[in-house]
Order: C-alpha cells, then sequence, then structure tokens
C-alpha cells in the first residue's frame, strides 16, 4: 500500500515559538511572553525565538526545497487582535498575506492553527478561559481570520492541544497566571468554555468558507501496565480523561460518560449554560488533526497523590483513577520521552475506530541536543541520523496504518525549524533545519540544512515509498 498521491507531506510550527518580533508591528502581548516557565526553567524566552518573522520567505523556499506539500503554522492571536478582541492590527493580516503569498508561490498548503498557547494577555487579565466572555472572544478572532483569509486557507485546526492546556498547563506556561483557589474545577471551567468556543469556530467555519477545520490535540493511546482487570480499568480511565474527553466532545458533541463520572466524583463538573449542550452538538470537524510523540502505560491507582514530572509527555497520574508507569518495553529520547513508533500505528487505529474521520498528524518528532558540525562541503550541518531513524519508524508504521485502512491524509511532524521548546528552551531541536542561535547568545541566526532535511527531502520526493 502507498501513501495517497495527494498526500499532505509537511511540517508544523507555533507563532509564539519560532516568530520572534513579538513587541513589535503593533503586536499585543500574549500569555507566552511573559510566561514565567522560561525564568523558572532558566532557558530562553520567545523574544525573538527563530526569527521567522523576519525569515519567513527564506525558511519557506528552504521548505520548498525539500519538498513540502503543506505547512502547518500558528496565527499569533495577539498580534492580528493586540487586545484580543475589538482593534484588528492591519500589520498583522499583512504579514499571514505576506506568509501565505510565499507558500502559494511554491505550491505548499497552508494549515493553519488558530490558538497554539499564546492566549492574548489582555483577556488573560480578565480572567482567560475561566472567563465564559473568552468564548466571544475567539469567536470574534475567527471571523476576522475567516474574513481575511478564508478564500486562501482550506485547512484550519481550531485549538491546540487543549488536552495539554488542562492536564499540563504548568509545563507548558499556559496556566502561570491562573490565581483561584479550586485550580482543579476552574481548570474543567475553562476546558468547557474552550469546548463550546471551538464548537461555534467550527460552525462559523462552514458558515463563512468553504474550508475544512478540526481540532488538534495530543493523543496517546494508553497501555496497561499488566493484565490485571484493574490495571485495564486504569488505562480505560486515562484514555477517557487525557483523550476521549475532548474527541468526543468535538465529534459527538457530548461528554465522554467516563470522564463525566471522573469529573462527578471530583467535584469539578462545571458550570454548564442552557443552550451549551445544543452549541455541542450541532458542530461537526471535517477531519482530527493530532499531535503523537508517544503513548502512556498506566496502572490501578494507589489513591496516594504521586509527584508528577512536570512535562506534557510523562508522568500523568489522576489519584484514584490511574497511575502513569515507565513502560520498560520501550527506549526513551534524552529528555525521558518513551520512543514508541508501534504504537503510532495502535493510536491511528484506536481515533480512525472510534472516529472515523479522516486523520491528520499535525505533530511528531525528536527533541534532542543537536550538535554543528562542518560538512563535507565546508558548511555546517547536523548530522541527526538519531532523527532520521526516529521518523522513519514513525512513517513505517504511519504506512501500515494506512494498509489497516486508516484514512491518513496528511504529516506534518514538528519541527520545520529549530524553535524555541515549550519549556527546554533552545537547545532541545526538533527541526530539519538548524537556526544558528543558542540558549542566550543570538549569533547570527543562519539557517544550516541537517542531514534529516535532505532525508525527508528524498522521502517526500518518492512520496513515502522509500524511507
Ligand atoms: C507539543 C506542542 O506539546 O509538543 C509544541 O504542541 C511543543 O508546542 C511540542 O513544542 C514539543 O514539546 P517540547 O516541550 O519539547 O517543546
Amino acid at each position: 500500500m502507498m501513501f495517497p498521491n495527494n498526500f499532505l507531506w509537511g511540517a508544523s510550527t507555533s507563532a509564539y515559538q519560532c516568530e520572534g518580533a513579538a513587541t513589535s508591528y503593533g503586536k499585543g502581548l500574549s500569555v507566552m511572553d511573559v510566561s514565567s516557565v522560561f525564568q523558572e526553567c532558566g532557558v530562553t524566552d520567545v523574544e525573538v525565538a527563530s526569527d521567522h518573522y523576519h525569515r519567513f520567505i527564506e525558511d519557506i523556499s528552504l521548505m520548498a526545497e525539500m519538498g513540502f506539500k503543506a505547512y502547518r503554522f500558528s496565527v499569533s492571536w495577539s498580534r492580528i487582535l493586540p487586545n484580543g478582541i475589538g482593534e484588528v492590527n492591519e500589520e498583522g493580516i499583512a504579514h499571514y498575506h505576506r506568509v501565505l503569498d510565499e507558500l502559494e508561490k511554491h505550491h505548499i498548503e497552508p494549515i493553519v492553527t488558530m490558538y497554539h498557547f499564546d492566549l492574548p494577555l489582555a483577556l488573560q487579565d480578565k480572567g482567560g478561559w475561566s472567563n465564559r466572555s473568552t468564548i466571544d472572544a475567539f469567536t470574534e478572532y475567527a471571523s476576522v481570520l475567516f474574513s481575511h483569509f478564508g478564500d486562501r486557507i482550506k485547512y484550519w485546526l481550531t485549538i491546540n492541544e487543549q488536552n495539554m492546556m488542562i492536564i499540563h498547563g504548568d509545563a507548558l506556561g499556559t496556566s502561570s497566571h491562573r490565581k483561584v483557589n479550586n485550580e482543579k474545577k476552574d481548570l474543567y471551567q475553562q476546558n468547557h468554555h474552550m469546548l463550546v468556543a471551538q464548537a461555534k469556530v467550527m460552525q462559523l467555519c462552514h458558515k463563512m468558507t468553504d474550508a475544512k477545520i478540526g481540532p488538534a490535540p495530543n493523543i496517546s493511546s494508553v497501555y496497561p501496565a499488566t493484565p490485571h482487570p484493574d490495571d485495564m480499568l486504569a488505562a480505560s480511565n486515562a484514555s477517557a480523561i487525557r483523550n476521549w474527553l475532548y474527541l468526543d466532545a468535538a465529534v459527538f458533541g457530548k461528554y465522554n460518560s467516563i470522564a463525566w463520572s471522573f469529573m462527578e466524583s471530583e467535584g469539578i463538573i462545571p458550570d454548564i449554560h442552557e443552550g451549551d449542550m445544543e452549541v455541542l452538538k450541532s458542530a461537526q470537524p471535517d477531519f482530527i488533526a493530532f499531535n503523537y510523540y508517544s503513548n502512556m502505560t498506566v496502572q490501578r491507582s494507589r489513591g496516594e497523590s504521586i509527584t508528577q514530572v512536570k512535562d506534557q509527555q510523562m508522568g500523568e497520574s489522576e489519584p484514584g483513577y490511574f497511575e502513569s508507569v515507565p513502560n520498560h518495553t520501550l527506549n526513551k529520547n534524552e529528555y525521558g520521552w518513551e520512543i514508541d513508533p508501534i504504537g503510532f500505528r495502535y493510536c491511528l487505529r484506536e481515533v480512525w475506530d472510534r472516529y472515523s474521520l479522516p486523520m491528520i498528524v499535525t505533530e511528531n518528532g525528536l527533541g534532542a541536543k543537536d550538535i554543528l558540525v562542518i560538512g563535507d562541503d565546508n558548511i555546517p550541518t547536523v548530522i541527526d541520523d538519531y532523527r532520521i531513524d526516529y521518523l522513519r519508524a514513525h512513517i513505517k508504521q504511519m504506512r501500515l496504518a494506512i494498509e489497516d485502512g486508516c484514512d491518513v491524509f496528511g504529516y506534518c511532524p514538528w519541527s520545520a525549524i529549530d524553535l524555541v521548546s515549550t519549556h527546554q528552551g533552545m537547545n532541545k531541536r526538533y527541526g530539519f533545519i538548524y537556526v544558528n542561535r543558542d540558549e542566550f547568545d543570538l549569533k547570527d541566526l543562519a539557517r544550516y540544512k541537517k542531514k534529516s532535511f535532505y532525508w525527508y527531502q528524498s522521502v517526500i520526493s518518492k512520496n513515502g515509498t522509500s524511507l
């Protein structure tokens, strides 16, 4: 079995992690521009990042050289609406038009995330997602995007990793402004507001444009640590709370019953207004986008609250429901993330079985401390065979999932170019293109092609037949 002819090979980035120009050209601040996570972790912030704002022409031409069919990037909400609502920043609109012009020139399909962790600070100051009016703000923002770019973009993604913002907001830096007493209840209230906002925006997209739209959570299948029925139940709990809560609401327009009973016993059922459930029910995504890095393994919870690792891909536990354990059958990357390509096939099959909607993988990849060396042609490069091995193994499994009958229409690993990691700075790199800067020394920000650049170029040119 082959990849379909029009398969969308590409890669991903997000605005705050690569654009830079965080306080220029009329952009308002976002929560990520002032996030304490960077100081806490002693890593670089996002003021300059990869300087993609100024260098997108060069970056997109390198993507074209790799043969990209698609580029998944996010629009910065506060670059479009500096206050989150109201006045539109025309410079921001013009910037993204220039990015789209460039992509069009190279026949690269834009896949655009509307919101990737960077809520406008002005909205956060009014309570962020805890405040119900952020639903209207997101709808207003979407309507600005659809009216300016609706005829240029065929694929929209609503919210990147809503589930990780709820479960791991501290690691990502999206919840560092939260000042509430009943934290968990507030989080699930935020979650409800995001679900309603997403549903409204999916409806609006179908009303205002001919484009397709879908959610973009981070999905991990969940293995039981042993065949003990208690561990099986723990795995079922974890999957419902981590995955299906989010996708069932987006696709079926209802709360997953296991996740609901978890929220009920924890006393964290959100305040649901009249009409909210009808809004969820009446919206339909056209596809499911999801990010996959690793699966998780759990055992029955012993009830005690165990120390959580502050990382979105590790250490998730819910006392009383499930407890994460390492999977000793898998190798780990240098940041402790388990590498599980076969689990990727399993995960694709699970999402397909459950929802029967076309799927696109919007993140997958290997974070590593790349080392720049001088190549044969005297030009700096990175010999990132470890990244090639990771991607090759995952693409092979994706091909097998397609043979299994899964409808997968694109693959956009993380990341097109090196960018600032959510909480591990510039040294944790994912790109096919090296960005010449260090954690705090900006150097010349020059772009260098890694070995994986040439490898991915050949994968795309042969449409995945030779890996
Ligand atoms: C995902 C996010 O969680 O993982 C990205 O959508 C992020 O924004 C990526 O960068 C890799 O995670 P990290 O923590 O290594 O940057």
